[in-house]
């Protein structure tokens, strides 16, 4: 059976760090705040004119060179992005042309948080499916230009930054023994926009927009959904919270993925966790804390792990694989 395999991993974080301190000293409020109802302690933001592709790009090349190939092995693109650089062409083509391939497709995929789950398994169908060998699956942001920087309830939760994976083409059993992608679970309900959205767009309003977020309605759905297609994924491997070797949620708020992993029976070492440094940098989020986690030493090839996101839409997702 043709799977798709993590050939390998990368990512980059823009160099300016943001402390919460700094943050207090333009707005009301307080490390100890930030702290304690969401596990942030830093971000990173981008510099001026460093966009969305760039920090793609940098993810990347890292991760291509981890995987020891070149550019032009790559046959898909696939970036998960809320903050493309323009409204159109795509930051995937932009990342295209940078890394100088012109053959194969480019695409950007729109979840927001959930983007890189969505982004893998689009990438994993076109793999399996037999219509790509290798594809570059790309989480980039730059939330930091879409924050409303007066608004203390959402400026201190997001950073800026890019993951990205390679994943190949490889031959398995068919069964949960296998290397590469072994299950991927999308879920979406867009009745949830009001509670998480973006007050502009081009054929709104004509401008890029600020996020707005009712973070108690977030909050309350979050684990649930969560749960949900996790359970999906056991239900689909065989796997479970105490065979699974390693689980890398979104980091979108530690309380969220303490809740999630209490609620599923997760061991809280096997949760890698990246909030505290990096922020929610939305479809990016993954992919770095995943890269943070190998590189490391944490997470070994043959290693069952286990994604999962929830963002804007509503939108949710799960993937399960062996690195
Ligand atoms: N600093 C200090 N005080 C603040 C801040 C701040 N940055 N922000 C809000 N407050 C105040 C509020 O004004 C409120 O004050 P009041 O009681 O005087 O009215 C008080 O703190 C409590 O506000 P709540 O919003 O009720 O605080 P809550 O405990 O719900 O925590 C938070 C807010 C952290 C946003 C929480 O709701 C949460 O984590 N929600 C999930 C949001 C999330 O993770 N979103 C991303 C997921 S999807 C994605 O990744 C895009």
């Amino acid at each position: 059976m043709r799977r798709s395999r993590i050939a390998g991993v990368g990512s980059y974080l823009p160099a300016r760090i943001v402390t919460n301190a700094e943050l207090a000293g333009r707005m009301d409020t307080s490390d100890e705040w930030i702290r304690q109802r969401t596990g942030i302690g830093q971000r990173h933001i981008a510099a001026e004119g460093e966009t969305t592709s760039m920090l793609g790009v940098k993810a990347a090349e890292a991760a291509l060179a981890h995987a020891g190939l070149k550019a032009s092995d790559i046959d898909l693109i696939v970036l998960a992005t809320a903050t493309p650089d323009y409204t159109f062409p795509s930051a995937a083509t932009q990342v295209q042309a940078a890394l100088g391939i012109t053959h194969g497709a480019a695409f950007d995929v729109a979840a927001v948080c959930s983007g890189f789950v969505y982004a893998l398994t689009v990438a994993d169908k076109f793999i399996t499916s037999g219509s790509n060998t290798r594809a570059l699956v790309i989480g980039a942001e730059t939330f930091s230009r879409i924050l409303d920087w007066e608004d203390r309830t959402t400026a201190v939760l997001f950073g800026d930054g890019a993951g990205a994976v390679v994943l190949e083409a490889s031959e398995g059993k068919g069964d949960a023994s296998d290397t590469g992608v072994l299950t991927t679970h999308l879920r979406s309900d867009g009745r949830h926009r009001a509670k998480l959205y973006v007050d502009g767009g081009p054929s709104t309003t004509g401008t890029a927009g600020h996020l707005r977020m009712e973070g108690r309605e977030v909050f309350k759905h979050a684990v649930g959904m969560i749960t949900d297609v996790i359970v999906d994924a056991f239900a689909a491997t065989g796997y479970s919270a105490e065979t699974i070797d390693w689980f890398v949620p979104h980091q979108a708020n530690q309380r969220i993925i303490t809740a999630s992993a209490e609620k599923l029976g997760i061991a809280m070492e096997k949760v890698v966790l990246t909030v505290d440094r990096h922020g929610n940098t939305s479809a990016a989020s993954i992919p770095l804390a995943f890269d943070v986690a190998v590189k490391d030493g944490r997470i070994a090839r043959g290693d069952v792990v286990l994604i999962e996101a929830m963002g804007g839409g509503f939108t949710w997702g799960s993937a399960l694989f062996r690195y």
